[in-house]
């Protein structure tokens, strides 16, 4: 059964924006997208780009460095450079609007 951990509250993640959080001593990048909560790495599969630096437009994160892009609903690789999915964790809300995640 996995560990689902308190990360951040509901509140703490605006619609269309990419907040950054600590999880398992690394940095996920958490958004909202219509009132749905999704996590993925915030490193670019490409070079290291860090994805909650770029811009979210709908489910697509675009990486700042070189342009790639991902889904981030899946952790697919749409647009090149990258072709790697990127990791995606875990989400769930509890109640009490508490955001917890756990490993993909
Ligand atoms: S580091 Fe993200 S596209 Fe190159």
């Amino acid at each position: 059964m996995a560990d689902f951990v308190k990360v951040a509250d509901l509140a703490d993640v605006p619609q269309g924006e990419v907040t950054l959080v600590d999880f398992q001593g690394g940095e996920v990048a958490l958004a909202n997208m219509n009132g749905t909560i999704y996590a993925f790495s915030d490193s670019c599969t490409h070079m290291a780009g860090r994805l909650s630096q770029g811009l979210l437009e709908e489910q697509i994160v675009t990486c700042p460095s070189h342009g790639g892009q991902f889904d981030i609903t899946s952790g697919e690789a749409v647009t090149e450079p990258p072709t790697e999915k990127l990791t995606t964790y875990r989400v769930q809300v509890n109640d009490g609007g508490e955001i917890q995640l756990a490993a993909p």
